[in-house]
């Protein structure tokens, strides 16, 4: 391409600092170097972590790209790439895998020993710089992805091909938030037909971990929200019983234990708050109970436990990105939904061009939408 090897001027959604409005700017983006990819990326989509870590950053880290559910095309591929080429159809990861370490070639984890998630990083690994600048002053990246940008460099383990056929609109989603929420149950439990399972928060993680459930077989799925308005399309994605911890006067672990005789064998906790947790693990049965850690408290409280909560054998795991590894299974999951056997439309509540970003977030943070997918172009 008559890109290749050049800094490309485009534009993207910079972060200025912690809660201001983002900007749309004329921003150069670098040459991939060694082992680095270059994306063309089509479609992003908001995810609360963004938001989080917009609102919650330190102005060190700032100006910013955020943005890591996205799809693409490859422009360019640094020295030593050898998996991808100019025009191939991407998702980049944010949560990279070499595919060689110890933790790579283990089935128990998706964090990659080099390129695990790393919600503080700001720079490429290579060299310890950004690839974005504005008239020469860097501009930090997130999520090693930085979706909010029309071209975004990432490392060759933070990126995966995909089918070309698969809708970049629509798999984008795939990124983050649906591939969490389905992988928390399908990959981290063994939620089947006799399971009963209680899910806390039915944002896209929530509702998304809601139809791993229903796709599972699980005899009970509880949803449970503060906000009613999540109830119906819960339900359209399988929800049994949908409950609003404000409708009862009883704390809603005790509401759950009522229903379920005992305790739940599954809860997932997709709320992103440290309260929500305690009541997801409360409302597990006490001998066999496992809860999910999903969302991401950005407060630094502590999970208050006491040896005997755990003692008779209830378990507290976390997973990030459901625990997909990201460049070897995301590519099925876009078969999944090419296959119908995953919904990602529901998800889909807004779409817009980049330059309306502010009003993605204000959708979200005033919990009226599930995803906004942006169109970069
Ligand atoms: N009890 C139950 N549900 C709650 C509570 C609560 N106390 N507080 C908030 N919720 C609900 C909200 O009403 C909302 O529907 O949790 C849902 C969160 O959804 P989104 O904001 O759309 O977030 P989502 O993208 O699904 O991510 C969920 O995971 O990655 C993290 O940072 C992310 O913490 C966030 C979480
Ligand atoms: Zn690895
Ligand atoms: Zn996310």
């Amino acid at each position: 391409m008559d890109t290749d090897g050049k800094v490309i001027t485009c534009k993207a959604a910079v972060a200025w600092g912690p809660k201001e409005p983002l900007v749309i700017e004329d921003v150069q983006v670098h040459p991939p170097k060694k082992m680095e990819v270059r994306i063309k990326i089509t479609h992003t989509s908001l995810c609360h972590t963004d938001v989080t870590f917009w609102a919650n950053g330190d102005k060190s880290k700032f100006p910013r790209i955020f943005g890591h559910e996205g799809a693409g095309l490859v422009e360019s591929v640094g020295e030593g790439v050898i998996d991808l080429k100019p025009g191939d159809h991407v998702i980049p990861l944010s949560s990279g895998e070499c595919g060689d370490c110890v933790y790579c070639k283990s089935k128990d984890t998706n964090m990659c020993e080099k390129y695990k998630a790393d919600l503080f990083r700001t720079v490429m690994i290579n060299d310890g710089e950004t690839r974005f600048s504005i008239g020469g002053k860097p501009v930090y990246h997130f999520m090693m992805s930085s979706t909010f940008s029309q071209y975004t460099v990432v490392d060759y383990a933070c990126v995966t091909k995909i089918n070309p056929n698969a809708p970049l609109d629509k798999v984008c989603l795939l990124g983050c938030g649906v591939a969490t929420g389905i992988g928390s149950v399908c990959n981290v439990t063994d939620v089947g037909p006799q399971s009963t399972v209680a899910i806390f928060g039915l944002g896209t993680i929530g509702l998304a971990a809601v139809q791993g459930a229903k796709i599972n077989g699980a005899s009970r799925i509880i949803a449970v929200d503060i906000n009613p308005d999540k109830f119906e399309k819960a339900k359209v994605v399988g929800a049994t019983d949908c409950i609003n911890p404000k409708d009862h006067v009883k704390p809603i672990d005790e509401v759950i234990r009522g229903m379920t005789n005992g305790g739940v064998d599954y809860s997932f906790e997709c709320a992103g708050n440290v309260d929500v947790l305690h009541q997801a693990f409360a409302s597990t049965n006490e001998l066999l109970g496992l809860t999910v850690l999903v969302g991401l408290d950005p407060s630094p409280r502590k999970i208050s436990l006491t040896p005997l909560d755990l003692l008779y054998g209830r378990r507290i795991v976390g997973a990030i990105l459901g625990r997909y590894k990201g460049k070897t299974q995301l590519p099925e999951l876009v078969e999944k939904y090419m296959n119908k056997e995953i919904n990602l439309d529901t998800f889909i509540t807004h779409e817009k061009p980049l330059a309306d970003i502010n009003t993605a977030f204000d959708l979200l943070l005033a919990g009226k939408s599930l995803r906004c997918v942006m169109q970069m172009f």
